[in-house]
């Protein structure tokens, strides 16, 4: 019989065996290749002495003996980021490459399972060599049980992916299931097949990041929604937009006082819009001046630039902004500013955000690479999620809201609440040239100084429909507003919809447009 001296003794051992991860030598190759380990990721994520584990102790009972380690390669348990609980799990890549087992599955989703019981979000910290090839078609189907967590977690509670090494193969999936992937700049990467394999397939030799590190994945593929230099750098951009999300879909994000006044008047956007409708600006400018100073958190920043989306705070509470960009493409709608758009909505329904919407867009994107991409089915699904979402939704036209790209940017047709417009606002079926070459062809046609007489015709057609107030008369707009005064307005606004109730029909889901 052991005295409680050694049992103490074989526990202390144990968990010692445990911190060491891979040992000191593997531990050094981690840091050399610029990366922390997952407990020193962990240690930075979580407040001080907030972190609980869950089966440190747990190892493989597969391969060598000496190859087992407490932990199996992976660290998981609960803590708390500001004093919110999360769960979190980090993959350890000095055991065995992170590479993904049995063990590891059974880790992760216990901490799903409680996080989604108990309603806390799920933070992953991704650095893995895939599944454990020793394992076979064990941890293959291990990826399985994730995977369908990762499911019935999504849109209960937030879940947040971070790429700060290896996430290759089927591995990818789990965090394309979750709400936000954010990716190390230096060490990150994601892929299907690996260079070899493309190189195999395709004669092309490209490196990892080139083949999938974060400036693919977050200004290319849209993969990932996020990226920053380094592992701090990361953990420090999970913490902040956490700041934006509530715990679950039963609860409001919290609310964090602002610097600045709600009442605040904005004389400077009174002359942000150029008199000239040719001439862009940049609409950063117009939801920095009218947000809480400094709240502005960018989501897929550099993915189809010419849409904006990201959270902001209003009078202190958290807010979904979707923009059109008119510094690019003039703020048309593509595909990919039709996905993005689309996806953040949704989120921004999922988690009780109300969504803001800035319009200045001639309309979606002509092209045969547009109609041949499927066009038709992405911009489907901006008109399906902004129908879709019950949270408060207040729309500003600030500019252009021209044809389709109208009715589909959160126009009082998809339940939008309450729908301002600026005075320099354009709301018209077309652009005018193209209004007056269909509605005036016969007398263009036969006219002497056909392109005096269109000259005239444009400015006519300006004067009659470029302006809010045919709209207003609808009552399609409810309000023309100073632009100056769009904080204070729409922070009132926001306090009149906080309470609003709205229920779609019951159903199992609907076909989203995909
Ligand atoms: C077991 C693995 C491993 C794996 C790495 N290791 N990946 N062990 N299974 N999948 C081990 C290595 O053998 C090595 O152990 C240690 O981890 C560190 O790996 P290195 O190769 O030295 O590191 P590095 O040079 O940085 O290369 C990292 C890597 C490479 C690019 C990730 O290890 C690699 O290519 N691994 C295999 C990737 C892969 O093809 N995985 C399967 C994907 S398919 P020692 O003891 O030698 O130091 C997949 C299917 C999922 O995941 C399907 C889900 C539906």
């Amino acid at each position: 019989m052991e005295t409680p001296e050694e049992q103490l003794a074989t526990l202390f051992r144990l968990r010692e065996r445990a911190l060491q991860g891979g040992g000191p030598e593997r531990v050094a190759q981690q840091h050399a290749r610029g990366k922390l380990t997952a407990r020193e990721r962990l240690a930075l994520l979580l407040d001080p002495n907030s972190f609980q584990e869950i089966g440190a102790l747990a190892s493989s009972p597969l391969g060598d003996e000496d190859q087992r380690v407490p932990g199996d390669g992976i660290v998981t348990g609960f803590g708390k980021i500001n004093g919110r609980r999360v769960a979190v799990f980090a993959q350890d890549f000095t055991v065995m490459g992170g590479s993904f087992s049995a063990v590891q599955a059974n880790k992760i989703c216990r901490m799903q399972d409680l996080a989604i019981e108990s309603g806390i979000p799920i933070i992953g910290l991704n650095d893995s060599g895939g599944a454990r090839i020793q394992e076979g078609v064990r941890s293959l189907a291990a990826y399985g049980e994730v995977f369908v967590r990762n499911v019935m977690a999504s849109g209960v509670v937030p879940q947040i992916s971070a790429i700060l090494g290896p996430c290759a193969g089927g591995a990818v999936y789990s965090p394309a299931l979750t709400d936000f992937v954010i990716m190390s700049e230096s060490t990150g990467y994601m892929f299907l097949t690996g260079p070899d394999v493309i190189k195999a397939v395709s004669g092309r030799e490209l490196s990892t990041q080139e083949l999938g590190g974060a400036a693919v994945h977050c200004v290319r593929s849209g993969v990932a929604h996020l990226s920053a230099a380094d592992d701090r750098a990361v953990i420090e951009l999970i913490k902040r937009l956490l700041s934006y999300l509530p715990q679950n879909n039963n609860e409001d994000p919290p609310q964090i006082m602002p610097y600045d006044r709600a009442d605040r008047i904005e004389p400077a956007l009174n002359s942000l819009v150029p008199a000239d409708e040719r001439q862009g600006y940049d609409i950063h400018t117009l939801i920095n001046l009218i947000c809480d100073y400094d709240s502005f958190l960018e989501i897929q920043p550099l993915f189809a630039p010419n849409a904006v989306v990201g959270f902001a705070r209003l009078d202190g509470y958290a807010v979904g902004i979707v923009a059109n960009q008119p510094a690019v493409m003039a703020g048309a709608l593509d595909i990919d500013a039709s996905d993005k758009i689309a996806r953040f909505v949704r989120i921004c329904d999922a988690f009780n955000i109300p969504l803001i919407t800035f319009v200045d867009t001639p309309g979606f994107l002509p092209g045969v690479e547009q109609e041949y991409g499927g066009v038709i089915r992405h911009g489907a699904k901006i008109i399906y999620a902004y129908s879709e979402a019950t949270v408060p939704k207040i729309s500003v036209v600030v500019r252009k809201a021209i044809g389709g790209a109208y009715v589909a940017m959160s126009s009082k047709q998809l339940r939008c609440d309450l729908n301002f417009a600026w005075p320099s606002a354009q709301i018209a079926v077309m652009g005018a040239e193209g209004a007056v070459r269909i509605l005036r062809r016969e007398e263009l046609r036969t006219a002497e100084n056909p392109a005096q007489l269109m000259e005239q015709f444009i400015a006519d057609y300006r004067r009659r429909y470029f302006n809010p107030y045919h709209a207003a008369d609808l009552g399609q707009i409810d309000e023309v507003i100073e632009p100056a005064e769009t904080r204070p307005r729409l922070i009132r606004a926001l306090e009149i919809l906080r309470t609003k109730v709205q229920q779609n029909p019951p159903r199992k889901h609907g076909l989203y447009p995909s």
